[in-house]
């Protein structure tokens, strides 16, 4: 099939054109064009050789079509859904009601789980810290003093009348909780939801989810790092996973990085969330701070260790090619109910 406007025209027109009266022909229509076989499908093989400039204006003809179809099917089904009903009510009291759709998991609950899976399986425990924090914890006890410019990289909220009290802006106050009331060897996975003062795009938002990852004991190095992050990286996103480290800045760690995972470019969203590159940073890391270390008490002559915070929502946009971070926090079911099955 040759996929162009002129064909999608004529498509447009039998659409249209076509005789939905009774529900027998609205059933007949809806599996003529979206059924398994349908054409909708032929037309959706065609467009994935339809050449890359002209893609995008082909889907929004596309689009249009599909819209068309589901109008229609939506006027003849509203006609036999009155007819049907009627039936019911005068004749078969007995007849079971709707379907009531289970509860699923939240995509992020979902995410998060088996992420935290994977790090047990290597020995990490979970620990958990409260989201309304102290300057401590979130900022100076990781090395960002007062008036120290990486405060910025972190649009904070404080809390009005609570001098010194602000909603945590990531997961890596955690850290500093358990640093204070452990003792090496330690190997914490930390989740936990975020705030920062962002306006709300499909790729930012005020709140989001993060897991830290803290790991100290002696002779802990880079290495270990770059082999726990890639072992991660082929966890969960499949032993073909590649990963690669930027060089990079936080206050707490030194060396620090940034890690991208190679994703590939194989569908639109995929492109989308990744700018066109197929990489799609993850995660901070690094090997934490001496300075951090003896701040919360542990010896850094003894001890070294490496932390990481990944975003969750970036992971599971990735994963499960959703392309507006905003889909998250809507709530709506229909999107909801596309991650039914098991999660913990
Ligand atoms: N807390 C950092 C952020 O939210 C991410 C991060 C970077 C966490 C490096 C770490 C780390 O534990 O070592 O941007």
């Amino acid at each position: 099939m040759t996929l162009d406007a002129a064909a999608i025209a004529v498509f447009l027109e039998e659409v249209r054109a076509a005789d939905l009266a009774g529900p027998d022909a609205a059933e007949a229509f809806r599996i003529h064009w979206l059924g398994r076989k349908g054409r909708m499908k032929d037309i959706l093989e065609a467009f994935r050789d339809v050449p890359g400039p002209e893609k995008r204006e082909m889907g929004q003809h596309i689009n249009g079509l599909k819209a068309a179809i589901e109008a229609r099917l939506a006027e003849a089904l509203a006609a036999g859904a009155t007819e049907r009903v009627q039936a019911a009510v005068q004749e078969d009291w007995s007849r079971p009601s709707g379907a009531v759709l289970p509860g699923t998991h939240h995509p992020i609950s979902r995410v998060r789980r088996e992420i935290c899976t994977i790090f047990e399986s290597l020995g990490f425990a979970i620990a958990e810290g409260p989201e309304i924090e102290d300057d401590w914890h979130v900022f100076s006890g990781l090395g960002f003093p007062p008036e120290h410019p990486a405060r910025d990289m972190q649009d904070t909220f404080f809390i009005a009348d609570s001098p010194g009290l602000l909603l945590r802006t990531h997961t890596s106050s955690v850290q500093v909780r358990e640093m204070e009331t452990r003792q090496p060897p330690m190997r914490i996975i930390m989740p936990g939801r975020v705030f920062r003062n962002e306006a709300i795009s499909a790729r930012a938002h005020c709140m989001f989810h993060q897991i830290e990852g803290l790991c100290i004991d002696e002779g802990v190095t880079f290495a270990d790092l770059k082999q726990m992050l890639l072992h991660f990286a082929q966890a969960y996103f499949g032993p073909q996973a590649r990963i690669r480290l930027r060089p990079s800045y936080f206050p707490f760690t030194e060396p620090s990085a940034e890690v991208d995972v190679y994703w590939g470019l194989e569908t639109e969203v995929d492109r989308r969330i990744t700018k066109g590159t197929g990489w799609l940073e993850i995660l901070g890391c690094g090997m934490v701070d001496p300075d951090v270390l003896a701040a919360s008490g542990i010896d850094p002559e003894r001890y070294s260790g490496y932390a990481f915070g990944m975003g969750i929502e970036r992971i599971a946009m990735l994963r499960h090619q959703i392309g507006d971070l905003r889909a998250f926090f809507e709530n709506d079911v229909r999107f909801l109910h596309q991650f039914t099955g098991a999660a913990g």
